[in-house]
Formats: C-alpha cells, structure tokens, sequence
C-alpha cells in the first residue's frame, strides 16, 4: 500500500558541502518500510506540474513517527529539497519499489557496499539485519574525507570499513580493493551508488559465488511505472527499475 503524506520536517542537517539529512515526521503512523525502498517527494509548487524526485528512504525511527531522507545536492530538485527548515511541509508518496531480501538474514555476514549518495539506504537495512540476528558490514566508498557522513549512525548496527579515492579517510582506492574482501567470507553482499562501482562489485560477486543484490539509480521520473524512463534490460527483458526495482538480484541483469 501506498502514503500519500505532507510530512513535517522536524530537523534539516547539513552533513557536509555535499550531503544534508531531513528527517520527516508523519500525523499517522508510518507504513511499514522494506530497506531500498523510495520516495517520490514533491519539490515544486505548482498544482499544475506536481514535479516529483525519487529519493531513497535512509531510515525508518518508528519510535518517533519519522522518516530519514539523505540526500545529495546534485541538480535543481535536490537544491530546491536544500532548502527546507523545521516546520516545512514535504508532499511524499511512498513507499515504493522493491526492496533488498530481508529473508533468512539470521547468523548471516552480509556486507552492504555503498557509494556515495548510495550509501543511504544502508542504514536502514543494516538496522533491520542487526535486528532479525544477522550480522552487516558496511563498506563505504567516498571521493574524499570531506565527504563522510553518519558514522555514528552506521556504526550501532555493524562494522565500518571505509575508502576513499584519494586515500584521505579509510583505505586508499575503490570498495572492491578494499582488504576486508580478502579476510571475512561473506554470505551475502547488497549494493547501492554509481554504476561502474556496483558493476565492479557484482563481478567480484560472481567470481566469489557471493548471491549479490543491487539497487540501480536509472533515472526517474514518475516512480510508478508509467513514464518508462527507468528502464533497464534484464534477463526477463525490458522492466521498469521504478516499479520492478530499484533493487535486483543481479544475475537478473545483463552486465
Ligand atoms: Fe516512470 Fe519508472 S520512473 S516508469
């Protein structure tokens, strides 16, 4: 089922040049949520246009009522979103999508890869594996040390193991050279951010015979299956990342 809510926005942090966080609090109670699902929120206010953007759903605070946006300032939807404060109104209709597996996690090393903005939905699902007795690892790759966020967030849930291109933070390089791939044999790997990243990860994946699942950032327009601008070829053809997506195990995909 999905919320159509004006949520309020109950704090806005600007995380660094790059990142800020909204967190949005719903009058009813929050739908449940599965980790990589998103939102479409409104970011003009015109009635004519009800221009939306698909932003994925950073964490769930049940106890509060809230919902978590992380978001990356990136074009003029986003920079529009930037500029909220407490007490703001945000029209959001979620939630949508496919979400990663929430099956059989209990006693399960699951290594959730996230790049850039990608690391977003992570927190969510590393809260949810942690929860059901499983064990996340979150591997996250910035461009620099500037651009690192919610640390303290991530690490309530599971281990943190960080790179960063110019070797500012963490270990220098790419996720897949980072050397925690070499020591812990992993049960399951799940992966968000830029498309050559996951493409990389999905190939070490494989050589590995690690089941791998990953959330695509095609672009979006309507969330809902109607527009066909998200699409991407699979092994089961054409489909809508909006609606059949954003995540796929990715022997489904042909990359
Ligand atoms: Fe419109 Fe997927 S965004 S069909």
């Amino acid at each position: 089922k999905k919320f159509l809510l004006d949520l309020t926005v109950t704090s806005f942090e600007q995380l660094n040049d790059r990142y800020f966080l909204i967190k949005l609090f719903s009058d009813v109670p929050m739908p449940e949520v599965a980790p990589g699902q998103f939102v479409e929120v409104r970011v003009d206010h015109s009635p004519a246009t009800y221009l939306r953007r698909p932003i994925s759903i950073h964490f769930v605070d049940y106890d509060k009522n809230e919902l978590w946006l992380l978001i990356a300032k990136v074009g003029e939807g986003t920079k529009t979103l930037s500029y909220l404060k407490e007490g703001d109104k945000l029209n959001c209709l979620f939630p949508l999508g496919k979400g990663f597996n929430m099956e059989d996690v209990k006693g399960k090393n699951i290594l959730l890869v996230g790049g850039g903005v990608g690391v977003a939905p992570m927190l969510y699902y590393g809260k949810l594996i942690k929860k059901q007795g499983g064990y996340p690892t979150f591997l996250l790759g910035y461009r620099t040390k500037a651009d690192i966020m919610q640390m303290v967030a991530f690490a309530q849930y599971g281990e943190i193991c960080i790179t960063t291109e110019d070797g500012t933070a963490g270990e220098k390089g790419f996720v897949t050279q980072h050397s925690i791939l070499n020591k812990v044999k992993f049960d399951r790997i799940a992966t968000c951010g830029p498309k050559p990243m996951m493409m990389a990860i999905a190939q070490y994946a494989k050589q590995t015979q690690i089941p791998c699942e990953a959330s695509l950032e095609n672009l979006m327009a309507c969330g809902l299956g109607a527009c066909l601008c998200c699409v991407e070829k699979t092994i089961d053809g054409n489909l809508c990342v909006c609606k059949e997506g954003p995540v796929f195990n990715i022997d489904r995909l042909q990359w």
